[in-house]
């Protein structure tokens, strides 16, 4: 289940903002009556990194509770990463301090960037904020510049929310 086909990466390049919408109600499901944090933490990341073409990475960093203004790493897909993010440091860090969806499409000339993996060249990074409480990041990487949108950024915007709706946080 859940496995990408050249129909849907075609579906995609055509219209990204209902393929979106498809893989909101896809991950509705998938993630189900189940709220624990971890579960569907790596749900979520599993199931972008399998629906979505060229990623190297995908998952979430939490806000450290024993360490505050800073991020932990959280469930992810790809190679190893940073464990500690300081926040104001790198895409995620800005996008922890600053509440605001980062996208950045050459990550190179992104003052302050964190290189985990030599080969992420863009990314979208979209904080998790509940009540005003940054919980976490949701990161997603590419091997390639230029590989995300403004509606690839609005279509993670919306998987955050469906991720954050059905989980219980701490
Ligand atoms: N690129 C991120 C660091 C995290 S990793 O890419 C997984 C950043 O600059 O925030």
């Amino acid at each position: 289940m859940f496995e990408l086909d050249p129909s849907q990466i075609e579906e995609y390049s055509r219209n990204k903002p209902e393929y979106y919408r498809q893989l909101a109600l896809q991950l509705e499901s998938l993630l189900g009556e189940d709220s624990n944090m971890v579960t569907n933490m790596a749900q979520t990341s599993a199931f972008i990194f399998q629906m979505l073409p060229d990623l190297n990475w995908a998952g979430f960093y939490l806000a450290n509770p024993e360490k505050s203004n800073s991020l932990i790493l959280g469930p992810y897909q790809g190679k190893v990463a940073c464990v500690h993010i300081p926040f104001g440091r790198g895409v995620c860090g800005t996008a922890a301090q600053i509440q605001e969806t980062q996208l950045v499409e050459d990550v190179e000339q992104f003052e302050g960037h964190i290189a985990c993996d030599a080969a992420s060249q863009s990314e979208v990074v979209v904080p998790l904020v509940v009540d005003g409480e940054l919980k976490g990041v949701l990161d997603i990487d590419s091997p390639k510049k230029e590989r995300f949108d403004t509606e690839d950024a609005a279509g993670f915007e919306l998987l955050a929310d469906v991720f954050l709706k059905s989980s219980s946080l701490i």
